[in-house]
């Protein structure tokens, strides 16, 4: 956090009110519904949970229990009754009489269209899940997904859901080789993927990373269904590869669903920390499903019979997972899916499906709001937009200036902006406006959900004080239903990563630095560890200094975030090379490392800067001083005391002066 943001968020002073006409039909109409919500939860935290999970689940069995706290910091939550997810985001509506409701509108990137009602979704879900259990795949065991936007990509999550199985969705923009790695911890026994995945013009060859990925290890996989979708030409291992298609066309749509305990786990799904390796995050079935639910309601005010709810995130990522796969489906929404590049093949693709489909929510990153905002206001201004009613943003912090557009360009002013914090840990939000009842601040996620006792505390864990006017830690007080249960294989790493920071207290720690105003909004300032948010993607630093030294030409390298207008931030690498600056031709080396991280990791982690040096500013002790290679990175004057810096002539280097 640098001390200009957090000026710049102490001194944000606009108020947007709730719309009265938006007021009058929400689900939570006030900050007096609000109020007594949360004072129901800090009153009694297990009653007020459990009242929600007997509202929005459908139990198989009962719980009895509520919240289970003998083992901290593995809470449980609802853990002797019984259910399946995959029954509650689909057949409950379908026995509701919503069967022909439409469950997905689909585009594609060249355009084609497909509509799935819930008729449809659970046929798609269930022979799905029959084919996985004829390949011996059965209740927690693991089954990874790496497929394109496509409508099966939500029935394959859905099919693992229905028997048990655990998924591990891989976003389609990661490299064979982190594919591998996912794989491989996840133990999969198979692999669901396509011939391709149509993005932006380009087809992203998801089927032949998978076969490199399997030429490599992951020996733990059986099969792999291919779906085809890119018209692309593919290698085939007979044997082991199957169509999705033929597949589908031999199984019985009649696959009961598994219930399983509450605690079972639904997914992993891997995600950057700090350290080189990614973390994967495992979630609970009810607890998960649970938050995805009440979200759906209390933040989206979703209507099923007439809301047209649209997230633009990825399935391959947490966003992608809540509100697209489970969320909406949960509370039987109609929902958009759209395959390709929002700027495809011209900027206004999303608002002309908007347009096409009516959409009334809509959710997407700040990155994608700077990047059709830097379009102009032509696009948007092609297309009626007059269905919409409510706006979201999620992944970063969004900058007033790009809050206020997608305010009145998007949302003609008449549609509120839930502004959402959580992370993959999270499950759901966590912190954000309830747009029936909460006055808006841009830039500002406003406050906690109700039962989410998040507070910004000091190195010791202490509330900061409102009236302080200073940042501190993001936490979250109590456990709560949809967090993670763990880290996949590695309890000790979920222990340290989350409640080790502060001594004898179990409070989880989110990594973000926050802080509260005088009216007690939560404004977002920043990771406070070594990750960055890249056009609102998670990225570890360290993971790109591994993929960088795994070069057989480098000797050392720090990556740093700088920021950037539309991505929020760029990856910027400072590299030492093995042997001397002067013998290479480092423009050719530059794009060769670019490849390299593109290789190792997938191109959302490439390198936007690389600047080569002699050596990195450490201290003395040799730590490596990031802050002041963030401050080189943007440029700025440098005002940190360098008298412990052992050279301090790598600094002109690494300003790119020497
Ligand atoms: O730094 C916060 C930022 O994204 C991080 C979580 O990233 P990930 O697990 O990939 O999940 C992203 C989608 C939920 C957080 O630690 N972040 C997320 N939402 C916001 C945000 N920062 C500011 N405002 C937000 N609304």
């Amino acid at each position: 956090m640098t001390d200009d943001t957090l000026e710049s968020v102490l001194t944000e002073q606009r108020l947007f009110e709730v719309p009265d006409q938006f007021a009058k039909q929400a689900r939570i109409s006030g900050m007096d519904q609000y109020f007594e919500m949360m004072k129901h939860a800090v009153e009694d935290y297990e009653g007020f949970w459990a009242e929600q999970a007997r509202a929005e689940i459908s139990w198989e069995i009962p719980f009895s229990e509520i919240l289970d706290e003998s083992n901290p910091p593995f809470y449980k939550w609802f853990s002797d009754g019984r259910l399946n997810v995959s029954y509650n985001c689909i057949d409950r509506h379908i026995e509701a009489g919503n069967g022909q409701r439409n469950a997905i509108l689909w585009e594609g990137e060249p355009g084609d269209q497909r509509s799935l009602t819930y008729n449809e979704l659970l046929d798609e879900v269930a022979r799905l899940g029959n084919a996985l259990k004829a390949y011996g795949v059965g209740k927690g065991d693991r089954v990874v997904i790496y497929m394109p936007m496509v409508p099966e990509a939500v029935a394959a999550m859905q099919a693992c859901a229905r028997i048990g199985a655990i998924h591990s969705v891989v976003f389609g923009g990661f490299s064979a080789e982190a594919l591998k790695d996912r794989i491989e911890d996840a133990t999969a026994k198979v692999v669901i993927s396509a011939d391709g995945g149509l993005r932006s013009g380009k087809t992203i060859p998801l089927k032949a990373n998978v076969d490199q990925a399997l030429e490599e290890g992951c020996d733990s996989v059986e099969h792999v269904v291919v779906l085809q979708r890119a018209e692309n030409a593919i290698d085939w291992t007979e044997g082991r590869d199957v169509w999705f298609r033929d597949i589908m066309a031999r199984e019985s749509g009649d696959c009961p669903p598994e219930p399983v305990e509450a605690e079972h786990p639904l997914f992993i799904l891997y995600t950057s920390g700090s350290t080189g390796k990614p973390k994967g995050v495992v979630h609970s079935s009810a607890g998960y499903l649970l938050g995805a639910a009440a979200t759906m309601k209390w933040v989206f005010d979703i209507r099923p019979e007439s809301d047209v709810f649209w997230c633009t995130a990825d399935v391959g990522w947490i966003t992608g997972h809540t509100y697209i796969a489970y969320g909406p489906t949960a509370v039987g929404a109609t929902q958009v899916m759209y395959e390709g590049g929002p700027m495809y093949p011209e900027p206004d693709r999303l608002w002309a499906v908007a347009e096409r489909t009516r959409t009334t929510v809509f959710y997407t990153a700040p990155t994608a709001i700077r990047a059709l905002m830097k379009q102009g206001e032509e696009w948007p201004a092609k297309h009626d937009l007059s269905a919409l009613r409510l706006l979201g943003s999620v992944g970063e912090p969004i900058n007033p200036e790009a809050w206020m557009w997608y305010y009145r360009v998007i949302g003609g002013e008449r549609c509120p902006i839930v502004d959402t914090w959580w992370q993959t840990e999270t499950g759901a939000h966590m912190i954000a406006p309830l747009p029936g009842a909460t006055a808006l601040k841009p830039g500002s996620c406003t406050h906690p959900l109700p039962g989410i006792m998040a507070d910004v505390v000091d190195e010791a864990g202490n509330s900061i004080d409102r009236a302080e006017d200073k940042g501190g830690l993001l936490i979250i007080r109590r456990p709560w239903p949809s967090m993670l249960r763990n880290v996949w294989g590695n309890e000790q790493r979920f222990i340290k990563t989350y409640w080790s920071y502060f001594p004898d207290q179990y409070l989880y720690l989110a990594g973000d630095s926050a802080s509260r105003d005088a009216d007690g909004y939560f404004w977002i300032l920043g990771r406070m560890d070594d990750v960055i948010n890249v056009s609102g993607h998670r990225m570890g630093t360290m993971e790109i200094e591994s993929a960088l030294v795994s070069h057989e030409k480098v000797a050392e390298a720090a990556v740093v975030g700088r920021p950037d207008e539309v991505k929020g931030n760029a990856i910027h690498a400072f590299v030492i090379l093995k042997g001397s600056r002067g013998d290479q031709d480092l423009d050719h080396l530059r794009d060769d490392l670019r490849g390299h991280v593109a290789e190792k990791i997938g191109p959302i982690a490439k390198p936007d800067d690389i600047r080569f040096a002699d050596g990195l500013p450490k201290t003395r002790s040799g730590k490596i001083m990031r802050r002041l290679l963030r401050a080189i990175a943007s440029g700025e004057e440098i005002t940190q005391d360098i008298s412990t810096l052992e050279d301090e002539s790598v600094i002109r280097q690494l300003q790119g002066k020497d």
